[in-house]
């Protein structure tokens, strides 16, 4: 089909993801600047979303998309959640509501129209004016933190808050003033840079909570491509929340010997402090244990179950820049593996995480 719009011509395909059907650009530039197109690379973060819903207990959700973009998220959770996982849901956008209603025609819907609200405001202000929802989806280009507030306030008790960021450049420490401003955080450019992007996106989301007596726990966390996204419980309690900020600390990191450590404090000499950020788990592992169960998905599976597998400690060891420091040839992986008692790592192929110290691994490599 052919749509003009603005004196350009528009040619457009139908596509599926999952179990939606949508009408796409064929020929879209991925850029900021387009404010609304289909991203293919972003369907294993919808695959993830509807999984992690799939295997909460939680049902009869009021769901709120509020950056819904082409509405395919939205779509898909109807059409995929099971039966009674809905009660609600609303979806916005500020751009883009004409087109996710001409979307949700196109794809056959399993929900009764009446449970399906459409939205096209600001997503704050379509949040503050609602009574609350069980489950807010936040999924913007670039950093989310202009939406944490007002999602926090209206997030449910035993509500999931799905926060994507796509600031990773910020947050693993190529704009440190920007992470400074924007996180309250230090970051710095390392070998385990994707985890303390995730540990203090963490950090910040659960600040936020902090305020309104709300404990944002991370269930699951994952760092891929060009985003970072974390799947967060609330409860409201306040000693929680305290126990919560107890688990925000430093890593401490020298870059000439690349040894780090967790730290309460946020100098040494000739060490960088990276955070504060947080320290504890960043997923739980009985619900990724659900998650594998019900997906087919070879991607998905090999993710979820790498990220299963990774010991629950902070940072890693890239076994390339080890070796590159060591001057010596990068060891078989397997072998250091077996030897460190480590595991590999989701976000970096030549990383590992291990209980060794620095000293005992550079021993072995
Ligand atoms: C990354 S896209 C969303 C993609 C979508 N969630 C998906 O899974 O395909 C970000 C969307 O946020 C919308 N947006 C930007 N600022 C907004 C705001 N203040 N309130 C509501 N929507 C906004 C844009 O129109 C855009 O469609």
């Amino acid at each position: 089909m052919l749509k003009y719009t603005n004196l350009v011509y528009f040619i457009m395909k139908k596509i599926q993801e999952g179990k939606a059907v949508i009408e796409v650009d064929e020929n879209p530039k991925v850029s900021k600047k387009l404010q609304v197109f289909y991203n293919p690379v972003m369907k294993l973060n919808r695959d993830m979303t509807v999984l992690l819903l799939n295997s909460a207990e939680n049902k009869q959700m009021q769901i709120a998309d509020i950056m819904a973009g082409t509405g395919v998220r939205s779509i898909r959770l109807i059409n995929e959640l099971k039966k009674n996982k809905i009660k609600k849901i609303c979806t916005n956008d500020i751009n883009s509501i004409k087109k996710i209603k001409r979307n949700f025609k196109l794809s056959n819907l399993k929900l009764n129209k009446s449970k399906v609200e459409f939205h096209s405001e600001d997503a704050n202000l379509f949040l503050l004016k609602s009574n609350g929802f069980d489950y807010i989806d936040i999924d913007p280009f670039g950093t989310p933190n202009d939406f944490l507030d007002s999602s926090v306030k209206r997030l449910s008790r035993n509500g999931i808050l799905g926060v994507t960021a796509t600031d990773t450049s910020v947050l693993a420490g190529t704009y440190p003033k920007t992470c400074r401003r924007i996180y309250w955080s230090s970051s710095f450019r390392n070998g385990f840079m994707h985890e303390s992007s995730l540990r203090i996106l963490i950090r910040k989301v659960q600040l936020i909570g902090a305020q309104f007596e709300k404990a944002l726990i991370p269930v699951f966390s994952y760092a891929k491509e060009h985003y970072a996204r974390v799947f967060f419980r609330c409860i409201k309690n306040r000693t929680l929340c305290e126990e919560l900020i107890k688990q925000h600390k430093y890593v401490l990191f020298n870059p000439k010997t690349l040894a780090y450590e967790v730290s309460n404090h946020n100098f040494r000499d000739n060490w960088i402090a990276i955070g504060p950020l947080f320290v504890g788990s960043l997923s739980n592992n009985a619900l990724i244990k659900k998650m594998i169960n019900l997906t087919n998905d070879k991607e998905a599976k090999k993710l979820l179950t790498l990220i299963h597998n990774e010991l629950d400690i902070v940072g890693s060891y890239d076994l390339h820049m080890l070796s590159k420091k060591l001057k010596v040839p990068v060891p078989n992986f397997e072998s250091i593996i077996r030897k460190a008692k480590a595991t590999r790592v989701h976000y970096n192929p030549n990383a590992i995480k291990t209980k060794l110290g620095i000293e005992e691994l550079k021993k072995l490599i």
